[in-house]
């Protein structure tokens, strides 16, 4: 499993909702939380590792253990919004604020199908917010003016790697 870096296609594909909660399922997210901790992320989407199911992995530094969310649904963002700086595994070197609700409310399941809702705020809302977006193809850059978003794709292309 190794992960997929922007302008690549598979950061845009269609995905899908998990129907089967097997030990496959189970070993995928297992190996999404590892390159997740090996690129020193707080959190990973299935399309960064090139896949199209409706997951992501979330490891803030304050938890123990990796959060997984499956099938994830956001139900409720509030009105009040912060701004951070944010940076995305799949495009490396580059980092900008971004404005994102306060708190969130999501919906999803965990690798064995059970069902819960959590409502998160601060990093941890943020984290769910940005690893939500990949699953519908969005980027932390596309929440950004489109001054500052040309200004950091040419900075992006501008590192060599
Ligand atoms: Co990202």
């Amino acid at each position: 499993m190794e992960l997929v870096y922007y302008p690549d296609d598979r950061l845009f594909a269609e995905t899908g909702n998990v129907g089967v909660f097997d030990e496959v399922l189970q070993n995928i997210l297992q190996a999404m939380v590892g390159v997740m901790h090996d690129n020193y992320g707080i959190g990973l989407a299935a399309p960064q590792v090139g896949l199209t199911q409706r997951m992501f992995v979330v490891k803030i530094p304050e938890d123990k253990e990796a959060r997984l969310f499956v099938n994830p649904v956001i139900l409720e963002t509030s009105a009040d919004t912060w701004e951070y700086e944010e940076g995305c595994l799949s495009i490396p070197e580059i980092y900008a604020p971004v404005q994102r609700s306060q708190t969130v409310l999501v919906r999803a399941q965990d690798q064995f199908g059970k069902k819960f809702t959590l409502e998160a705020n601060g990093l941890l809302g943020r984290v769910i917010l940005h690893e939500m977006d990949h699953l519908n193809g969005v980027l932390f850059i596309d929440h950004l003016s489109k001054d500052v978003r040309e200004e950091q794709l040419i900075l992006y292309n501008s590192i060599e790697r």
